[in-house]
């Protein structure tokens, strides 16, 4: 198994045990999410972690199809399961399954700051929309200056944290990195905002142009 996989799938029952950090923040991102999901929309998730979101959000789709690389992750999702209209699968956004063209919707949330190839995953998501469909983020920034000692000490401790397996990959992407990144891979950004603003969670809403 790969190392990230390996990570995510061995901290997924704690991940689900964890309450939501900032309630306020994840209120206002559900929002958000749901002021841009069209009636009966057709929704895939990528990173969708232990299934939370997808499961708030199953009355407001008409499908969900509930996705993350980590075995794990989708194991203690599918202990949550309470929706007919969502599907968990143990896949990343490539596997053949998910087929171009057939999406309303993509969402992924805390999620980019972690992948390797978030410009393939990117061009990806694009090919996986339908014309004029919603690809929907929402990343840490924690690559902004000025977020305090804690980030500052995180950072200089991280490259020994990932050689003893204690922490996955993570990149340290400010909030016009991330505009860039989607606004270059033939998306029009719609919306933008922070939740919380401090350190930046970023929201994007793009449409597939
Ligand atoms: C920080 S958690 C976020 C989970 C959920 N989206 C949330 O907001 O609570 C990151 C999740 O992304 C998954 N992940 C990381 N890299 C991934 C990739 N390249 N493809 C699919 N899933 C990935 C991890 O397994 C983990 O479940």
């Amino acid at each position: 198994m790969k190392p990230g996989k390996q990570f995510w799938s061995g901290i997924a029952p704690k991940y689900a045990a964890k309450p939501i950090g900032d309630e306020a923040a994840y209120v206002a991102t559900l929002e958000r999410i749901r002021a841009h999901l069209p009636c009966g929309a057709r929704v895939l998730e990528i990173g969708c972690g232990t299934g939370g979101t997808a499961l708030r959000l199953a009355g407001e789709a008409g499908e969900i199809v509930a996705t993350d690389f980590a075995g794990g992750m989708i194991a203690e999702a599918r202990k949550r399961q309470g929706a007919h209209n969502v599907r968990f699968l143990v896949a990343d956004v490539h596997d053949a399954r998910l087929e171009p063209g057939t999406f309303d919707v993509v969402l992924a949330l805390n999620v980019v700051h972690l992948m390797e190839d978030a410009t393939e995953v990117h061009r990806r998501v694009h090919d996986l929309l339908k014309e004029g469909g919603s690809y929907i983020s929402k990343t840490p920034c924690i690559g902004e200056p000025d977020l305090g000692w804690k980030f500052n000490l995180m950072r200089k401790a991280l490259p020994l944290l990932q050689w003893l397996g204690k922490a996955p990959f993570v990149r340290f992407l400010k909030t016009a990195d991330m505009d860039a990144e989607i606004g270059s891979s033939g998306f029009r950004i719609v919306e933008t905002g922070s939740y919380p603003v401090r350190p930046p969670s970023h929201l994007i809403v793009a449409r597939k142009v």
